[in-house]
């Protein structure tokens, strides 16, 4: 039987379990989220033993050499001893919370300066620590060209840990750990004429606003559709600074869509997707982009792809919240 061996303690793993549940039942405080290798909040590293390759699925090279793994998605063949990568390992970087603002009622603009470079793309996702054991992943809505920090939107949710902490808790001058970047979510240049498709549902719109900036300083000359949703109108923001680039590009439009009952003059009725699809239904040779709702996001991506996009143009990140402790 495979063993894990976390500093003085041996576990034996069962069948089919993955690293992240043998360690969590037996109370090793793993942090984790999405539990299938998409969010690297359960991030390890094996001190003796080589984790198996698809555990290292997605990580930066540097990460890998040194057997960094994912945790939830790790099935060992032979005994493997881990550790939680420290706070001053390559793993993770210190950052300083440089500004706070609420764009809306419930998201806040977390601008954040990391003590060593971060190389990111923008919309691509970095992850937030609130504690060692506890961190999840944002999308990072700056522009490295334009912006000196990273910038992120954080939606509150009811009782949740981290978002509830961003809220309530955490002040400028702080400094927190993050780690990352994370994620292919983001504009690739090249193919400057294709249209790009983006639909978000709230704080969605943070790595598409990266994107579309991101796209829009590249020279992307092909036309650029956003569609953001929310229920009502207090869901939504940076109404101003995007309508500033629709008046910028010519080749830039912006969609308010609203899916609740009070829909104003000015605003488009309906989810995002279908309000976009209405719009858009042929999307041959059309590159999306879906970033929110884990169920827009699903429901996008198959409209999209019955509509004529290749699976190999859409990108997508659906914001999955953790579903246990
Ligand atoms: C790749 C990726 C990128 C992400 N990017 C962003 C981002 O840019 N901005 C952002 O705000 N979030 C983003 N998320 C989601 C984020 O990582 C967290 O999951 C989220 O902030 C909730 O964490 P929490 O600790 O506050 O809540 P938790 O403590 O984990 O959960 C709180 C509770 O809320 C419940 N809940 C779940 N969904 C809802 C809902 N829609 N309304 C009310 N309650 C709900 C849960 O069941 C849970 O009981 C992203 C997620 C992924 C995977
Ligand atoms: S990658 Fe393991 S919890 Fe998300």
């Amino acid at each position: 039987m495979t063993h894990i061996k976390y500093k003085t303690d041996s576990f034996p793993l069962g069948e089919n379990q993955s690293v992240l549940d043998c360690l969590t039942g037996h109370g090793v405080p793993v942090p984790f989220s999405c539990r299938s290798g998409a969010c690297q909040t359960c991030l390890m590293q094996a001190t003796r033993g080589t984790p198996p390759e698809e555990a290292q699925r997605g990580l930066k090279d540097s990460l890998k050499l040194q057997n960094y793994f994912l945790a939830c998605v790790c099935h060992p063949r032979e005994d493997l001893e881990v550790a939680l990568p420290s706070d001053d390992s390559q793993a993770s970087v210190p950052a300083t919370v440089r500004g706070l603002k609420l764009l809306n009622d419930e998201i806040m603009q977390v601008v954040l300066q990391p003590h060593a470079p971060i190389e990111y793309r923008p919309g691509q996702f970095i992850n937030l620590f609130r504690t060692q054991a506890l961190g999840r992943s944002y999308s990072i809505a700056s522009v490295p060209e334009e912006d000196e920090d990273i910038h992120l939107h954080v939606r509150r949710l009811p009782q949740g840990r981290v978002s509830g902490w961003v809220h309530d808790e955490l002040r400028t001058g702080k400094t927190v750990q993050v780690r990352g970047p994370a994620g292919d979510c983001f504009y690739v240049p090249g193919r400057a004429e294709q249209g790009l498709l983006l639909i978000g549902t709230g704080s969605g719109l943070a790595p598409l606003y990266g994107i579309i900036r991101d796209a829009l300083r590249q020279g992307h000359s092909g036309p650029i559709r956003l569609f953001h949703g929310s229920r009502d109108r207090r869901g939504l923001y940076l109404m101003g600074e995007l309508n500033d680039l629709v008046r910028e590009y010519t080749n830039f439009d912006y969609v308010r869509c609203l899916s609740g009952p009070d829909v104003p003059h000015g605003y488009a009725g309906g989810r995002a997707h279908d309000v976009a699809l209405q719009e858009q239904p042929d999307l041959k040779s059309w590159r999306i982009f879906l970033c929110g709702h884990p169920d827009m996001v699903n429901a996008a991506k198959r409209k999209a792809f019955l509509a004529g996009a290749s699976m190999k143009d859409i990108y997508a990140d659906a914001f999955n919240v953790s579903q246990s402790t």
